[in-house]
């Protein structure tokens, strides 16, 4: 038998060396913890077989300000590749929270900044799974510069190629701003957690006593904060979610979304939404049933679910293309936008765009929430950019106003002279400056005022502007709406639309970029 050559010991060895991380023990603890290792966690994002590591015989520097005593690990704590998820090449990286808790270090933050410039230069999508404590304290400045590198490619990179954050355990400092620049963060239920500062800073400085899961854990950035899109039940599902949502983003800004063979009539007359709409008009229903009927079955996975409920975002898929789904939920708060509705519908609305994802806007809002402390809190800004988001996105735009389009509320959510391509109501649109009641208080005051009994009087004008102009009808006849459909005939329409809309081309004036405001 030839004896193996030495050399070729040697690789099996590092690389064995390298696989171990910060050690069994550390592998053990993390597996007590109900976590897999950074490894475990790429072998199950990825299609079986087809990640390929890089530099992982990388080791942090041994010089100063380095303690003499820190141990060196193979890879410094962060595994980096790529391979194929559903069969498409995506670059990832997994911090391993065996080597010094996942603190990013300078030669770890070499290994992301790489894996991030090849995947913008290949334009493949990139995935951060992050389960880390923030800047490596031994490393100084150099952790604090390397954290710098990411944070810029993250944002030159933002709209080039879709990047998705995991977190999969803390995610402390510094390691929050990476993920609350990229397009979508996906967190763990009672695993994951992400703050600035910790509950030891906290209490030392406001006093404030709180721990990690009530700081930050995915129950507080899904309704709480809308920091987190997604929150999964445990690691295995957050990899699924993370392999689903990227099935409806393209590989890049120049690429359309993948388009998946339909399983659904797109000729499909679902009678009972001519139903949905109450004949009393101040009763609610539920946007998300409508959106569930119109679109591809099963397809809509809904964004940051829990957060700003009167705002509905997401995707779903519309006879197998991927488009974005906005919409109010007139049975949360009557479906009012308010600052946080706002938010989520302007980021939304700017990430469909970056990526060639049609819109498709479902609008049932009696208008912006009123009350000092929205006004004082900054709806005007805020509002603002929902419109600057609608103006200024160039993707196929699509709106169906299904009940409610009062005021602002109607100008804001995709109208047709703010540029959106076809424009579609149901017989049950109300689209008005304001509400009947407000209407008839402002224009008949001294009608009412004159009458002997004053509420017999303001309650007959008001039935009168209703049925003057609650309807889709005026505005119609004034052009500001395309087409006046049944409810049933919603998904062949906007079928059509969209197909008709596939090549749409548009161009804006000259400028560096606009200044939104925020
Ligand atoms: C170096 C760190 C580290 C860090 C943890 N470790 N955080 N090493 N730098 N920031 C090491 C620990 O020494 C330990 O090493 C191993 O990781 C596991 O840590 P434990 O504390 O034993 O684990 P656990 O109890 O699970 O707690 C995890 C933790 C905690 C919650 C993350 O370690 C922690 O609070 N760390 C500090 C978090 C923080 O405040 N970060 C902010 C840094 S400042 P051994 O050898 O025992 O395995 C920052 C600013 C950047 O990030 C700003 C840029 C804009």
């Amino acid at each position: 038998m030839t004896q193996e050559d030495p050399r070729i010991l040697k690789l099996r060895e590092m690389r064995a060396k390298a696989r171990q991380g910060g050690g069994e023990n550390r592998i053990a603890k993390q597996h007590e913890k109900g976590k897999l290792t950074a490894r475990e966690r790429l072998d199950q994002l990825f299609d079986p077989g087809t990640f390929q590591e890089m530099e992982a015989f990388i080791t942090r520097r041994n010089d100063p300000p380095l303690n003499e005593s820190t141990e060196t690990f193979l890879g410094d704590g962060v595994i980096t590749g790529y391979g194929q998820v559903n069969g498409r090449t995506v670059f990832a990286y997994a911090q391993d929270f065996t080597v010094m808790g996942g603190a990013l270090g300078e030669m770890q933050s070499h290994k992301i900044c790489r894996i991030m410039d090849l995947a913008a230069q290949n334009g493949s999508p990139i995935i951060g799974m992050i389960d880390s404590g923030g800047a490596r304290i031994q490393e100084g400045v150099r952790s604090l510069g390397g954290y710098a590198r990411i944070f810029k490619r993250n944002s030159l990179y933002s709209g080039v190629v879709p990047q998705i954050s995991l977190i999969l355990g803390p995610c402390a400092g510094g390691a929050a701003y990476s993920p609350a620049l990229t397009d979508l963060i996906i967190m763990v239920e009672k695993q994951s957690y992400m703050f600035l500062t910790g509950p030891e800073v906290i209490k030392s400085v406001t006093g404030e006593m709180v721990d990690f899961e009530n700081l930050g854990g995915a129950a507080v950035h899904l309704t709480t904060s809308g920091t987190a899109h997604l929150v999964a039940r445990d690691e295995g599902d957050a990899l699924t979610l993370c392999r689903n949502a990227l099935s409806y983003l393209p590989n890049n800004n120049v690429e359309n979304p993948p388009v998946i063979a339909p399983a659904d009539d797109p000729l499909r007359m679902d009678k009972d939404l001519n139903q949905i709409i109450p004949q009393d008009t101040s009763m609610p229903y539920n946007m998300h049933e409508i959106i569930q009927r119109v679109v591809d079955r099963s397809s809509l996975l809904e964004l940051q679910s829990a957060f700003a409920q009167n705002a509905i975002i997401g995707f779903a898929r519309m006879n197998g293309s991927t488009v974005g789904i906005v919409a109010q939920e007139p049975s949360v708060i009557a479906g009012v936008i308010d600052i946080d509705a706002a938010d989520k519908i302007c980021r939304f609305v700017r990430l469909c765009d970056c990526f060639n994802i049609p819109l498709v806007t479902f609008v049932d809002s009696p208008g912006f929430l009123p009350g000092v402390n929205q006004e004082h809190r900054g709806i005007i800004r805020h509002g603002a950019k929902v419109l600057y988001a609608y103006a200024n996105a160039t993707v196929p735009k699509v709106s169906i106003v299904t009940r409610k389009a009062y005021g602002g509320a109607y100008v804001v959510m995709s109208s047709k002279y703010l540029g959106t391509d076809m424009t579609y109501a149901w017989p049950s649109a109300e689209i008005a400056v304001m509400g009947p009641e407000g209407a008839a208080n402002i224009l008949y005051r001294k009608q009412i005022e004159d009458a002997e009994d004053k509420e017999a009087e303001r309650k007959k004008l008001t039935e009168q502007f209703r049925a003057q102009f609650l309807n889709p009808y005026a505005a119609a006849q004034a052009g500001y709406i395309d087409e006046v459909i049944e409810p049933c005939e919603t998904r062949a329409k906007l079928i059509a639309a969209l197909s008709a809309l596939r090549e749409k081309q548009v161009s804006t004036p000259n400028r560096k970029h606009g200044n939104i405001p925020v």
